[in-house]
Parts: structure tokens; sequence; C-alpha cells
């Protein structure tokens, strides 16, 4: 099997317990994840499952207790100040909240050309590369000079997408990126990822509690719970014949449009789940 892009291996980390000489408190428990370049590995689980401290732990945005994360065949999980930097340039990220992802008082224009100047490109040529980044995202050029509040929730996050592409990464950690939306921009936002992936072959890690979504985009899923991962393999199998009963719980605890279905599936989480614990 060819090297992935992103490799975590036996992944811990633990947070300070509350109050005085209170014990560490450990959320992920020996995590192990592989990102193929170019390709979407879903990551669903429950609230607190752990899942946006994973893709914090790849960011470098809480420290590691154990295990390994390489990048590109570097071990990344210990590196710090100047590599740290750098390896913004690869690996970015895309929150779930448009409206306070983005600084409220700078031009979507001075956002996006933060980064871009910060590598030391020209003001012109950060100008050029902005407007071609607007035009990727479905944006009037003219936004440029615009403040974030003049956007909707969709258009912001289309922003923060524009944002995470601004220096060309190889990897976005994408973290509940279109829960905040309706159903509608949902979809116009995940088209536009998808859209990005095949022009520019960024792959993402795609976090979500949304299995449907989740299997909509992504190649491989993995299911977390409780910081252990219990099931991965490819989308269309772990999201239509899953192995673990935490998988087929999540499945079949998840909304469906047609009332008529959604009864069915009532009914097969009662016969498989009555009387365990959720
Ligand atoms: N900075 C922190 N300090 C202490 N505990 C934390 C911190 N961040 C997260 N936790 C704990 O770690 C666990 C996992 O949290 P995390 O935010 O990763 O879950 P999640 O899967 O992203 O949940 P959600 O779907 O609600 O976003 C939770 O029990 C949470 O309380
Ligand atoms: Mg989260």
């Amino acid at each position: 099997m060819s090297e992935p892009l992103l490799s975590v291996s036996g992944l811990r980390v633990s947070f300070p317990g509350a109050g005085w000489r209170a014990r560490d408190h450990e959320v992920l428990h020996g995590v192990d994840l592989r990102i193929e370049a170019g390709r979407t590995h879903g990551l669903v689980g429950g609230s607190g499952s752990g899942k946006t401290t994973l893709g914090r732990a790849i960011l470098g945005l809480v420290p590691v207790a154990g295990g390994t994360i390489t990048f590109d065949g570097h071990p990344i999980h210990a590196v710090g100040g100047r590599r740290r930097r750098r390896l913004s340039r690869d690996i970015q990220v895309i929150f779930q909240d448009p409206f306070t992802s983005l600084n409220p008082s700078l031009t979507i224009g001075d956002t996006l050309a933060e980064p871009l100047l910060a590598q030391h490109r020209s003001a012109r040529e950060a100008r050029a590369r902005v407007a071609a980044l607007l035009d990727a995202v479905a944006l009037p050029a003219d936004a440029m000079g615009r403040l974030p509040r003049e956007f909707s929730g969709g258009q912001r996050q289309r922003i923060a997408i524009a944002r995470a592409l601004a220096i060309g990464p190889r990897l976005i950690v994408c973290d509940e990126p279109v829960s905040a939306l309706d159903l509608t921009t949902q979809r116009t936002v995940l088209d536009l990822l998808q859209e990005v992936q095949r022009t520019t072959g960024v792959a993402y890690l795609f976090v979500s509690h949304d299995l449907a979504v989740v299997r909509h985009v992504s190649d491989v899923v993995s299911v977390i719970r409780r910081g252990e991962i219990v099931e991965s393999g490819p989308a269309a199998q772990v999201t239509e014949r899953p192995q673990h009963p935490y998988t087929r719980r999540l499945l079949l605890s998840a909304p469906v449009a047609d009332p008529a279905a959604q009864r069915v599936r009532r009914e097969a989480y009662r016969r498989e789940f009555a009387g365990t614990e959720t």
C-alpha cells in the first residue's frame, strides 16, 4: 500500500482535570487513522466522542500525550515554532461556525491576502490570487472590499474555504463545515469542496456527526466513539453494511425526510437496541 499523506497512530490526548490536583482526563485513547492524498476521510461520531480534538491534534493545537502523527513521511506531533508555522502551508482548517471564524473588522480581501502576504508574496501577486480564489468559490470580485457581516452564513463558509485554499494546502481539516447551514446551502458548499478537490488534489479530514453528509463526500469513513475508532473502511461499506453496533445505531438514529421510511427506521432501531444504553 502506498504511503498515506497523513498517518495517525496510537494517538492519545489528555486534558487537565478540573480542580486542585485533579487527574488528567484522557479523551483520545490510541486512535489510528490514515488519509490518502487527494481523498476525503470522513470522521463520524456522537457529541463529545473526540472528533474536534483529533482534528486539533493534527493541526498542532492540542498537545499529544502518546502515539504519532506523520505527514508526508515526517513526524509532526511534536513540532513547534517555525516548523509548525511552515506546516500550516500544507495543513489548513475550516471550522463549523462561519460567524465567528472570520475576523469581523477585516475586509474579505484583507482576510484572504493575509496568509499570502505572510508567505512574502507581493501585494500585486496577492491581489491576483485573491481574485482567483473568490472566483473559485463563486463569489463576486467586489466581495473583496466588503466585511464579513455583509455576507450570509453560506457565503461566509465559502470565504472560509477560500482562505483555507489560499496557499495551496494538501490537507484541510473540515470540522463540521456545513452543520450550521440550511440543507440547500449545505449541498452547494459540499459540491464546492468536491470541485476544489478535483481541481487541486487537496485531501480532507471531514468531521461530522451527520452520517448522510459524510457518506455523500467521503472515500473512507472512520467511526469514533468515546475516543476510540470502532470501525473504519470504504464509505459505502461502513455506511451501508456497518459492522459495529455503534455505527448501526448512528445510522438508524439519523433522521430521514420520508415519514414512512422514518417509521421503518424507528422500528428497526427499537428491535436492535431495545433496552440497551445509548
Ligand atoms: N480544551 C479542553 N479541555 C478539557 N476538555 C476538553 C477540551 N476540549 C475537549 N474536551 C473534552 O474532550 C472530549 C471530546 O471533545 P470534542 O470536542 O473533541 O468532541 P466532538 O466529537 O468534537 O463533539 P461535538 O460533536 O459536540 O463537536 C469531551 O469530553 C470534551 O469535554
Ligand atoms: Mg466538535
